[in-house]
């Protein structure tokens, strides 16, 4: 690999900021230009090599001479840190949006994926020869465009790998079976680059696709020593694929985190061209954990760049203040750009807006925030960054409901966020209240009160429903061991209560009113925590509405007939939440009041502390 000016790499995530031409826009430039500055080097978002060959309707291509004036623009700027631009290409093959009007799907099988998508054509010459031009002509418009390195897309279950994985490869022909085979096409492609563009070459690769006859490390390793061979740069280690295993290539907060450390690990004990190690590399902790245990030559960071532009430079110690933690839940950043809102994140309100200024009020005023849940708690930070004077007052807890989220076992990094909080306050200096906030606590010392007094369960009138728990069952001292428990409401909070009591032996039965249990949670959560409730015999009954308690019996109509749970232990209600804000019809018309989070509408995470953001930021 060519010199950078240190070992650190911005991952390759797709933005969706695009404005559907393709080109790069404002707001990419301002992304990337807040994550360049203490970086070796950054791989933009994947370029597509074909209009009809995109991810995401929004996303940036390569495939035409008229990208290349944006992308001159975006190397610029990421060449004004000082830091190193990386062309990654990548053609999707079957993986190619099913929803994007025109796109074309071609694969080394005729297979679709597994889990959706469209029926791919089996590549012929023709459709091969195709590709290898593609990639070519990228390759040249990415030299024109000033990038210092390309990286080809060899893994997470894109074109290149769906020839590379006898998972998917199901060829009779001399691009499938072997080894040798399977990754005789990919071979191609990156030696007809190589013959054409003079920039280095790295390749990214799934040192396993974590599925059964996928890709295995020691499939990875022999190719990487090819690839050292003929005159590749470097490898970047990742997992998964996007088809079978997309915990795996987002590496969710639900997977272990270092699999991919071990799988580059062991590949770079094979080669001597360095290795980029990648996967939730997300504090100071395994950063030097890759460095002592791995001798990681490079490190590829995603998300938490994107959680904190300033990760790196924090680490450097040419940025203050405590790190913006990501928790690797992809509410925001896979979420945002699924929805087509373009890349955001659960904690940090300014991915997006990178354009917006930061500005200190010229009128600094005095408010009270009402509630230190994650809306008032960053209401506060905010104003008091932006001048103001700030009372926050919170009765209970900091940090509100958001304290039983990291008590279910695979959410144990969502337990980052309080604390992070806790830090700014305190680096801020807003002053906090520990008391229940009433009426006369708003008095004329105030210029405006914000209301962030979240929301409480909206417990459904049931005859007999008198002992119950909500989501403090979590707490280590509620948790029922042996039992039979019957959650009502199979939401985010009741399928999260169930993944906390199977691995205590409870028996678990969970009903809803509806049918799509977990509805609100973030897709690759509610498929892991739903496939787990059902490998352990949970049973979920849905359209089922209770109808009264009798001791331990609990009666209830599905679909028309009578049912009943008999022997029930402990029951849990997680049915709906509701605002709660009484203060505002008392203080009406006496101040300027401004209702943000839960307490304005029964929102998630993001919404609260994003609410808490804008709102501030507009005072
Ligand atoms: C088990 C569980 C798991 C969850 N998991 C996730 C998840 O994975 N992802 C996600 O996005 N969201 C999750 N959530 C939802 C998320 O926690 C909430 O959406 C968010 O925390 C709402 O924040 P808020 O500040 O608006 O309200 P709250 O958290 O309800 O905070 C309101 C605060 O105001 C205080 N207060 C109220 N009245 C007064 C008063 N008069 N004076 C002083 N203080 C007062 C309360 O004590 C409380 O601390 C989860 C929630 C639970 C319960
Ligand atoms: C929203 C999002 C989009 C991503 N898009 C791509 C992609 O198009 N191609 C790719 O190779 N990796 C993609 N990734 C994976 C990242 O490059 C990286 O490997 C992964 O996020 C793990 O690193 P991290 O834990 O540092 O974020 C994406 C990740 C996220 C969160
Ligand atoms: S949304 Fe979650 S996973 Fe994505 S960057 Fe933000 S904190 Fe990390």
């Amino acid at each position: 690999m060519i010199a950078l000016k240190n070992q650190f790499i911005f991952a390759p995530i797709k933005t969706g900021y695009g404005d559907g031409s393709g080109v790069i826009t404002e707001k990419h430039l301002a992304f990337y230009k807040r994550r360049s500055r203490y970086l070796g080097a950054v791989i933009p978002e994947p370029l597509y090599l074909h209009r009809n060959l995109r991810e995401l309707p929004t996303q940036v291509g390569i495939d035409k001479n008229n990208k290349i004036e944006g992308l001159k623009k975006l190397v610029g700027t990421i060449h004004s840190s000082g830091t190193k631009a990386v062309a990654h290409l990548n053609h999707p093959g079957r993986m190619a949006n099913p929803k994007i009007a025109g796109n074309y799907f071609a694969s080394s099988t005729h297979r679709s994926c597994e889990n959706g998508g469209a029926t791919p054509k089996k590549m012929n010459r023709e459709d091969m020869d195709k590709a290898v031009d593609q990639f070519v002509k990228g390759a040249k418009r990415a030299k024109k465009a000033g990038f210092d390195i390309l990286e080809l897309q060899f893994g997470h279950g894109y074109l290149l790998a769906q020839f590379i994985s006898s998972f998917v490869n199901d060829r009779a022909d001399e691009f499938g079976g072997s080894f040798e085979n399977r990754i005789r096409f990919p071979m191609e492609i990156l030696q007809a680059v190589k013959d054409s563009v003079d920039l280095p070459l790295i390749v990214r690769l799934s040192g396993d696709e974590m599925i059964p006859d996928g890709i295995k490390l020691p499939e990875m390793i022999d190719l990487s020593k090819r690839l050292e061979t003929i005159g590749v740069k470097g490898i970047h280690v990742s997992a998964g694929t996007v088809c079978s295993t997309p915990p795996w290539f987002f590496q969710h907060m639900f997977i272990p985190k270092g699999k991919t450390w071990e799988m580059a690990a062991e590949i770079k004990k094979e080669i001597d061209i360095p290795v980029i190690f990648v996967g939730q590399i997300n504090s100071f902790e395994d950063i030097e954990k890759l460095k002592k245990e791995y001798s990681a030559d490079y490190m590829a960071i995603g998300r938490a760049l994107v959680a904190d532009p300033d990760f790196v430079g924090k680490y450097f110690s040419e940025v203050e203040g405590p790190v913006r933690p990501c928790l690797a839940c992809v509410e925001g950043c896979l979420g945002g750009v699924k929805s087509g809102k373009g890349l955001h994140c659960l904690i940090n309100p300014e991915v997006g807006r990178e354009e917006e200024t930061f500005e200190r009020s010229k009128q600094p005023k005095n408010y009270a925030v009402i509630g230190g849940g994650l809306a008032g708690m960053q209401a506060a930070i905010t104003l008091k960054k932006r001048g103001h004077e700030v009372d926050l007052y919170e009765k209970d807890s900091l940090g509100g409901q958001f304290i039983y989220a990291p008590l279910t076992p695979h959410k144990k990094t969502m337990s980052r966020l309080i604390p992070y909080f806790l830090e700014e306050l305190e680096n801020n200096e807003v002053n906090v209240i520990s008391k229940e906030a009433v009426k006369s606590d708003i008095n004329l010392k105030y210029d405006g009160v914000i209301l962030a007094t979240g929301s409480e369960p909206d417990v459904p009138s049931i005859q007999g429903l008198t002992k119950f728990y909500w989501a403090e069952i979590l707490l280590e001292n509620n948790l029922p061991k042996n039992k039979k428990v019957l959650i009502i409401g199979g939401g985010l909070i009741g399928v999260d209560i169930a993944t906390a009591l199977i691995p205590r032996n409870n028996k678990v039965i969970i009903v809803k009113r509806t049918t799509d249990f977990g509805e609100d949670m973030e897709a690759i959560a509610k498929n892991l925590s739903l496939k787990m409730m059902k490998e352990k015999g949970t049973i979920f009954s849905d359209y089922t509405h209770i109808q009264k308690i009798e001791g331990q019996t609990v009666y209830a109509q599905r679909k028309g007939k009578d049912i009943r749970f008999d022997h029930i232990d402990v029951i849990v209600v997680s049915t709906s939440m509701k605002s709660y804000n009484p203060l505002e019809g008392e203080l009406k018309g006496e101040i300027p009041i401004y209702v943000i989070g839960d307490a304005e509408k029964v929102g998630n995470a993001q919404d609260a502390i994003r609410d808490g953001y804008e709102t501030a930021k507009a005072l």
